[in-house]
């Protein structure tokens, strides 16, 4: 039976513009390119999942623009069921301004626009089909309070919920709190994971004590991802901590890999593969996504991740 993946989440276009060199305050440098692709955490996510295989229902927020229309297209285009995306009129679709460096680290600005009305209409429909998957996909672009009410909503129906705290959060309210507590799996990347904990992730001893720590804040079970260096997972009932290298690729551009990796745990976790086995297939699509340009394009599909733990060279 194809596994069902219900996504709540932020939806963006994305601008990306790649310079050797960034600028300094007030100093303007020429850069080498310029493209634009779908982004935004959740549509990136929902995306991934139905390359990957799920049937994929978005929840969430465009403008009424031409960015809002292409966006909604290109989740369609891979099968996305986009009922659940509404059209907002008066406020531009969310942007991500996204500059890559020579050393292809990024440096994002994401303004919300629409995505700051996601879920505050009806949303009825939508708790119905949520009613019949098997995960919950939630990340912070969007309000948390609505997170919260699908992710109980999920919990009172037995959905696992996966949560990606991204973008980092400045502070820890009771909201955060609570949606720690209902979601199954929490998978922060290292600055999200100092984000709740204080703690800076440099290596996998600084990672397993923030896993830990946010196990003690309620989690259940916690992936940090380290980019190159790979992630580990802390489980609850685990003797020990599981620790994955990252996968030998040739790296492009490393946006979005968080959310291909989550896309990969929730598709395996859907299909009812333990979390280990859905770590090591979020491994693989977060590891392939980082050898594309751009956001949602570069979400590998079912296929290329197959392919590449058949051959288990990593
Ligand atoms: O996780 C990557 C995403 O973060 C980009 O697509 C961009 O839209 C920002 O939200």
């Amino acid at each position: 039976m194809q596994p069902r993946i219900c996504v709540f989440g932020g939806i963006n276009i994305d601008f990306f513009a790649t310079s050797e060199l960034m600028p300094r305050p007030g100093q303007t440098v020429v850069g080498d390119s310029f493209f634009q692709t779908g982004g935004g955490k959740g549509a990136n996510q929902a995306f991934a999942t139905a390359r990957l295989g799920a049937w994929t229902h978005m929840i969430g927020a465009v403008g009424d623009d031409v960015f809002g229309e292409r966006l909604i297209n290109d989740l369609k285009d891979v099968g996305v069921d986009s009922s659940g995306i509404v059209r907002v009129p008066d406020i531009h679709t969310g942007v991500a301004m996204i500059l890559l460096d020579g050393d292809k680290q990024n440096y994002i600005i994401q303004i919300p626009g629409a995505n700051a009305q996601a879920g505050l209409t009806d949303i009825e429909q939508s708790l119905d089909i949520l009613a019949t998957c098997q995960v919950l996909m939630l990340q912070r672009e969007v309000s948390q309070e609505i997170s919260l009410k699908l992710a109980r909503e999920a919990k009172n129906h037995g959905i696992t919920v996966v949560w990606d705290p991204a973008p980092a959060p400045s502070s820890i309210d009771d909201v955060l709190l609570e949606l720690l507590r209902l979601a199954d799996v929490v998978t922060p990347n290292e600055t999200e994971a100092e984000a709740l904990t204080g703690i800076p992730v440099v290596d996998f001893a600084s990672a397993e004590a923030a896993a830990a720590q946010i196990m003690k804040l309620g989690a259940q079970s916690v992936v940090v991802t380290m980019g190159g260096q790979g992630g580990l997972l802390l489980e609850s009932d685990a003797e020990e901590v599981f620790i994955f290298n990252p996968l030998q690729v040739n790296t492009v551009d490393t946006v979005a890999a968080g959310d291909a990796f989550a896309a990969g745990l929730a598709v395996a976790l859907a299909e009812g593969q333990t979390l280990r086995e859905s770590v090591v297939f979020g491994r693989v699509s977060g590891g392939l996504a980082v050898t594309a340009e751009g956001a949602m394009i570069s979400m590998p599909d079912r296929d290329q991740v197959e392919q590449r733990l058949s051959e288990s060279q990593d």
